[in-house]
């Protein structure tokens, strides 16, 4: 048969009713009770050299269940909503202005007092009540042993309260690490030799956690990734009085390349060593091996017996495996962290033109609920919500 007859045999009757066909071609197809014409079909509407072929013998074909965006959505297994969102913000005082994060495009470290305030009630207005605060130190309040975290009065400790003041019902998140306030630019106090103190620094972290609590935080999050600090934040928050604090642990915090823009926002990268002190150049020897997944079982076994409220995984995308793994091993709530150099890689592609910005915002968030996260810490908090109301 040349393709010219084939093209004749799926031609429309004439009558407009089915045809059954005629040949039988297997034993299966004469003991099946009712099967429609297994021959040929009206072909109309394809184009000119569409091959002509008898429809297969498929009992089930997946693509009936996403024939209309009605159904589509009626059946789809996971949805993304504001109320998932977790809304990073950075602030400062060194003025009254917003300062933009150049490897950050549309995030500014705010300026305490009114533009903080207006910021998180854009956010509230499209659904968006959760936020952790992450503050920009000056220089000149910076030490070896980080002080500047457990000052009562301290731009993260005043951010809480005016917000919990302005915001009652806004769930306040706050970062548990030394970082921010460090001179040397990492989590823990560093020894002269180059370790980062586990134990000393936990003493640290305790005293800022309780400062958090006291200035009105809902939720501390250590990201300090310091062993133990958990169970010890947690005795000292119950000591203090602050039982219905909650505790978000970053439970499998990988040392990421990923975190880059973060540190130029907080200007709070490990720092060059000298002579006498050396500064390890990076966070490996507290912070994960990304090659590494079973050692998160580990850390998040030790969460929860040590009394976390919620486990975190970070960075996202990169990471969806282990945030499958703590949603199948942990009946706790699982976060997500889709970091600054997730947020710069999109927006750097959008601004290019070479990615549809919305299409893949909406697909990254879809697809850390897929992977088991109920909570997403994201700079896209308020854009993606804004997409997600339908706004363009
Ligand atoms: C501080 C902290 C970091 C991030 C959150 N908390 C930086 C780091 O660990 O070096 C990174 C967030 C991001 O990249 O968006 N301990």
């Amino acid at each position: 048969m040349n393709t010219q007859q084939l093209r004749g045999l799926g031609r429309a009757p004439t009558t407009g009713c089915p045809r059954r066909s005629l040949v039988i071609r297997n034993v299966a197809e004469l003991t099946r009770p009712t099967v429609a014409a297994p021959a040929a079909r009206p072909r109309v509407g394809v184009p000119e050299g569409t091959p002509v072929v008898p429809p297969q013998d498929l009992p089930s074909r997946p693509r009936r269940n996403r024939r209309s965006e009605t159904f589509r959505s009626a059946i789809r297994e996971n949805i993304v909503s504001p109320a998932n969102f977790i809304l990073p913000i950075f602030v400062h005082e060194e003025g009254s202005t917003n300062i933009p994060i150049a490897s950050m495009p549309g995030i500014f470290r705010l300026a305490f007092g009114k533009n903080v305030i207006d910021y998180v009630a854009e956010a509230r207005s499209y659904g968006v009540n959760q936020v952790v605060i992450f503050p920009k130190t000056p220089d000149h309040l910076k030490t070896t042993t980080a002080e500047e975290a457990f000052n009562r009065n301290g731009l993260s400790q005043r951010t809480i309260r005016l917000l919990k003041d302005t915001f009652p019902d806004l769930e306040v998140y706050t970062d548990v690490a030394l970082d921010p306030y460090n001179s040397d630019g990492h989590d823990g106090i560093v020894s002269d030799a180059g370790v980062i103190l586990n134990d000393e620094t936990i003493e640290y972290l305790c005293r800022q956690a309780v400062s958090q609590a006291e200035a009105g935080a809902d939720v501390v999050s250590p990201s300090d990734m310091m062993d133990g600090r958990v169970g010890a934040i947690r005795r000292a928050l119950d000591r203090e009085g602050f039982t219905n604090v909650s505790i978000m642990s970053y439970t499998a915090k990988y040392a990421s390349a990923y975190y880059g823009p973060f540190r130029d926002a907080l200007a709070s990268a490990p720092k060059p060593g000298q002579a006498h002190r050396r500064i390890p150049p990076n966070k490996k020897t507290y912070q994960m091996d990304p090659a590494n997944y079973r050692e998160a079982v580990r850390e998040a076994r030790a969460d929860e017996a040590e009394g976390a409220d919620i486990m975190m995984v970070k960075p996202g995308m990169p990471y969806l495996d282990v945030v499958r793994l703590l949603r199948e091993t942990s009946p706790l709530p699982v976060a997500v962290y889709h970091v600054s150099g997730e947020y710069a890689m999109l927006k750097a592609a959008a601004e290019r033109g070479w990615l549809n910005e919305k299409d893949a915002v909406l697909e990254a968030m879809t697809c850390f609920r897929r992977a088991g996260a109920d909570l997403i810490l994201t700079y896209y908090g308020i854009e993606a919500s804004k997409w997600l109301a339908g706004e363009k």
